[in-house]
């Protein structure tokens, strides 16, 4: 018999994309009669993303595959995953729209995930699952979100848009992620969204206390199967419906393992987020992102993931970041995501909002997204993607 080496395999890229507006959360407590404050500190959220009407998950969730793809080739991806909770169709998957307009190979498998936040986590596990059997094979996974709630609701200034490509593959430039992961399900009404419904129906606190639930969960399972200790952590990054969330459930864990609680060192892993609002699937791969990009002490280090949806299911996972990660930072090419957003007034946002939910009339949607793809419209029922030329 002889002895294997073990396989090395993990996330190689992450790219993420957002929707073309922005609402800033300043206007919107002006608006409300609400101090600022509540917004800035009470949830930890300054701004979300609002897609254009021409723009939803399959338009964001290719602009962050482009960049992949763009970076990377197709060679060796033989499977997309596609995870979202904010669908488009009940039967086809989003990723089958990707594929398309990205041009990919026929010889790809295509398919969509679901259950609430978490079915981005869910996705990147089947693709180290792939990746492990095969470890030629590339996996493209794309989580993908719109966060809508109704107006005038607490969890309005929650919502937000947004979007992750992550490449996992053998030898990674970024993390290589750990075999053991801490899971973790109950099944709870904290928030859910009938086939009815375009906007969420959410019990705000009850979802605080299912994710502090699920997170300790998580850890005690991940103890159980051989996980690091604590103090073997460098960095902790959370799914982050508003960055208070994850600031509130790692104070109830540290108290869980009797360490110290430090807030200061989760606020580089919030950076994207507060700018972006909760964008569901994509929230924790966009603070992974911001953690890779603008924390100068990762090379070499571990660093714990928890993904959160509600419903619910927890899952934390464990990488090491890669000694020479940084000659792979983005923070440039976010901070141009980020800032050519264009700034809508209440009024403007609340109109976007009203004409968002998804419709099977047909329709021709304006020509209005800035990004690689656009939602053309419905068209017999069915809808209509279309690359944009790019200036
Ligand atoms: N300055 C600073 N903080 C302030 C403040 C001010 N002027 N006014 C209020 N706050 C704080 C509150 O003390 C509270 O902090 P705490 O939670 O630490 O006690 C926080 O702001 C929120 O205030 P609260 O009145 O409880 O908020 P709310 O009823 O408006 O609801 C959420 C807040 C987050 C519960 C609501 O937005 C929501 O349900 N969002 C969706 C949650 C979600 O997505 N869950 C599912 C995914 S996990």
């Amino acid at each position: 018999m002889t002895t294997q080496q073990s396989l090395s395999v993990g996330i190689h890229d992450i790219a993420i994309a957002t929707g073309h507006h922005v609402l800033e959360l300043d206007d919107l407590a002006e608006r409300l009669g609400v101090d600022p404050a509540k917004y800035h500190v009470g949830i930890g959220q300054d701004a979300f993303s609002v897609p254009a009407p021409d723009e939803d998950i399959v338009t964001m969730g290719a602009a962050a595959a482009k960049e992949v793809i763009d970076r990377h080739g197709v060679e060796g991806i033989r499977t997309v995953l596609f995870a979202t909770e904010s669908g488009v169709d009940q039967s086809k998957a989003a990723g089958v729209f990707v594929h398309g307009l990205l041009g990919l190979p026929k010889g790809v498998r295509v398919v969509e995930l679901k259950q609430a936040c978490y079915g981005g986590t869910a996705a990147v596990q089947l693709a180290l699952g792939i990746v492990a059997r095969a470890p030629h094979e590339r996996v493209l996974v794309i989580a993908a979100d719109v966060a809508r709630y109704d107006v005038d609701t607490a969890a309005e200034p929650t919502q937000g848009a947004g979007a992750a490509a992550i490449l996992v593959s053998a030898d990674p430039d970024l993390i290589e992620i750990e075999p053991a992961a801490g899971v973790f399900t109950a099944d709870v009404d904290d928030f859910w969204r009938p086939n009815d419904r375009s906007t969420a129906l959410v019990d705000g606190r009850l979802s605080v206390s299912a994710y502090v639930d699920a997170f300790i969960g998580a850890w005690d399972d991940l103890a159980a199967q051989g996980g690091p200790a604590f103090g073997d952590i460098a960095r902790f990054v959370h799914h982050q419906p508003f960055t208070k969330m994850a600031i509130k459930a790692h104070r109830k864990l540290t108290q869980h393992v009797g360490e110290p609680f430090d807030e200061s060192e989760l606020a580089i892993g919030f950076t994207y987020n507060k700018q972006t609002g909760n964008t569901y699937t994509a929230s924790i791969w966009i603070g992974l992102a911001a953690l890779l990009d603008l924390d100068d002490d990762l090379a070499g280090q571990r660093i714990a993931m928890f993904s959160y949806g509600s419903g619910s299911v927890g899952e934390l996972m464990t990488g090491i970041v890669r000694p020479d990660h940084q000659q792979h930072r983005r923070v440039g090419r976010v901070q141009e995501v980020l800032g050519s957003r264009v700034r809508l007034t209440v009024d403007e946002y609340r109109a976007l909002h009203a004409a968002g939910a998804a419709t099977s009339e047909d329709v021709e949607r304006p020509r209005v997204t800035a990004g690689p793809f656009r939602f053309a419209g419905v068209r017999g029922g069915a809808r209509h993607y279309e690359a944009v030329a790019q200036d």
